[in-house]
Parts: structure tokens; sequence; C-alpha cells
């Protein structure tokens, strides 16, 4: 995995965001996986005003992000379609029928996963998958888990993902306890990854997805096995790793 040190997030929300757009610019058809969480929202902040200022191009741009709580109203404001919308597809005009996200309301969630995976097989994987990383080292929201999963699946959240996640909600009982995610298929196949991490809370997974062994108990460090996947991160996160 290639790595950037950057001394800050807003190094890191610039320097993303510039690959992003670089992309966009050379292809601009191009299928964005987008990642929800704290992290990305400079790189989309950057982004929006790099649309607004430099004339940036979405228009052809389709996006499509790896998860969404399940039991949530699309319109609830935390839920990642409202979030998508919010911080970056209706700042960069991007029509609500090109921004792909789970439906974590469908009445048969087991058809819905397999539904979103057919939709990588008409729309094609991403150009670029953006991730964050959970404190256990989660992507999308592969949990730490005994084997990695490669389908678009139902997943119980753990009690680790629950906590950090709760500071979006009024309280604890108010954090969905599921969700969808795109599986090891859905975030693998696309041809290139960008793993975005700041901050100390991070660095701990940060090391064992660069230098630990390649474990579902570790989800992110398959990433290791990709053959174009770059890591962003601040020198607080990449703290415990040796460089
Ligand atoms: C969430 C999301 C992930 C995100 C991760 C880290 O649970 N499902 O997509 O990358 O947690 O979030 P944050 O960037 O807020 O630390």
């Amino acid at each position: 995995m290639k790595i950037i040190s950057v001394s800050n997030e807003r190094e890191m929300s610039l320097e993303a965001a510039r690959i992003i757009a670089a992309l966009v610019r050379l292809k601009p058809k191009a299928i964005l996986g987008l990642a929800s969480g704290s992290t990305p929202l400079g790189a989309y902040k950057e982004l929006a005003r790099m649309w607004a200022e430099e004339g940036l191009d979405f228009s052809g741009v389709e996006t499509v992000n790896p998860d969404e709580y399940i039991g949530l109203e699309e319109t609830h404001p935390q839920s990642y379609r409202m979030y998508m919308r919010r911080h970056f597809t209706d700042l960069v005009a991007i029509p609500p029928h090109k921004v792909h996200l789970p439906n974590g309301m469908a009445t048969d969630i087991e058809q819905e996963c397999q539904d979103y995976d057919k939709l990588f097989e008409s729309l094609g994987f991403p150009d670029l998958q953006l991730l964050g990383i959970g404190t256990n080292g989660h992507i999308a929201f592969n949990e730490p888990a005994d084997f990695f999963t490669a389908q678009t699946h139902r997943v119980t959240l753990t009690e680790d993902t629950i906590d950090s996640n709760q500071r979006f909600f009024d309280n604890r009982h108010e954090v969905p306890t599921e969700a969808i995610t795109v599986g090891m298929r859905g975030i693998m196949s696309s041809k290139r990854i960008l793993l975005l991490a700041c901050g100390k809370a991070k660095a701990r997974a940060i090391a064992q997805t660069c230098r630990g062994p390649v474990t579902p108990r570790l989800p992110a460090s398959i990433l290791q096995l990709h053959p174009d996947a770059t890591l962003i991160a601040d020198r607080e996160a990449l703290s415990e790793l040796d460089l």
C-alpha cells in the first residue's frame, strides 16, 4: 500500500480532493465509491469548492456508497443517503438518480443485498473507492469477523462501532444496530482505493492495516492485497507505524 503522510486533517482532505478531482477531469463519467463518516468531510468540502470556484464538473459522475444503516428512513438526518446529499452530491449537482446507496428500509433486506451486487454488474465497479476506517479496523461496515464476506450483506454492528457512531445521534438507543454493507468483492474490485485516516484514535488500526497479517479480524488489512491502494494519513494516525 502506498502511504502519503501529511501533517494534519486539512492536508489529508486537500490531497484526497486533488486525487479525486484529477480522476474526474480525466474521466468525466467516473464511478466514485464514496464513504461516509467524519473523515471524508473535508475532502467533500474541498471538492464542492472546486465545483463552485474552478468549474470542476460532476455532471457525468455516478456515486455508489458502500453502506447504509438498516431501519433509518432515507430522510432521517443520519441516514447515509442524507449525509451524501448534505455534504456532497447536492453541493456539486449530482442528481439523486445517479447517487446509489443500499436501501436500509427495504422490506426484504436479503433481496436488497443481492440487488445491490447486481448494480455493480450494470454500472461497473468504482473507478475509485474512498474509505475511512473504524477504530476496530472496519471498512464500510465490514466488521471484524472470522472470515471475509465477499457479497453485499446484512451486518450486526459491534458495540465499538455503535459507541463511535453514537456522537451523531441524540442517544445510544437511537443508533441503528444493523447495516447493509458491500462485501470485500465490492471494495477490492474497485480500480483504485483511497483510504483516509486522521487522529490518534486510528493509529492502532492503521498500523495493523499496513503491517499486520491480512486477517478478517482487522478487515482493512485486506487492502494490502489491492494493487492500487493509497493511504493518506496524518502523523497521529501514522504514529504506531514504523515508516
Ligand atoms: C462508520 C462508517 C465507515 C467509516 C467509519 C469511520 O461506521 N460506516 O464508512 O469509514 O465508520 O468513521 P469516521 O470517519 O467518522 O471515523
